[in-house]
């Protein structure tokens, strides 16, 4: 399949855009600084909290688990099996208590950080997959 190219210059801070790469939905993010910070705050609650789990490109091993710490880019697929990720803006600690923003799996309840990355004691084997991408220019997002 072709990249998809995203402007993520329009995305506003804290919103998430969706794409569609290879029939699959794609969750691009911009992050704030807030929620960039907060990703330190729950490490001890993740299961892989710095990706080396394998078939994730280099820079995706990191806490943000992306080039851009401002860009979130990953595959709107429950590693479980496969339900799509509702995103909590502000209200996710009904799900994690002291984490304001992430990820809930309706299907059976997994949770993830707003990096993707999946909280311990849930279904879901493994972080969100995160898709090859590249910023050929400051705010065009290729992905693919
Ligand atoms: Fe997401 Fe089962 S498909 S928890």
């Amino acid at each position: 399949g072709a990249p998809v190219e995203v402007n993520v210059g329009k995305i506003e801070p804290g919103q998430l855009v969706r794409a569609e790469w290879r029939g699959k939905p794609v969750y691009v993010v911009r992050r704030t600084e807030k929620i960039v910070a907060d990703l330190g705050n729950h490490e001890a609650q993740l299961r892989d909290p710095n990706s080396e789990e394998p078939q994730q490109p280099e820079y995706a091993k990191n806490a943000h688990r992306s080039i851009n710490p401002e860009i979130m880019v990953a595959l709107g697929v429950c590693t479980h099996l496969g339900c799509a990720p509702t995103h909590h803006k502000g209200d996710f600690e009904q799900h994690v208590a002291g984490v304001t923003d992430g990820f809930f799996c309706p299907c059976h309840g997994s949770k993830f950080d707003m990096a993707g990355r999946v909280f311990s004691g849930v279904p879901a084997p493994t972080n969100l997959m995160v898709p090859e991408h590249s910023f050929p220019k400051a705010d065009t997002l290729l992905i693919g």
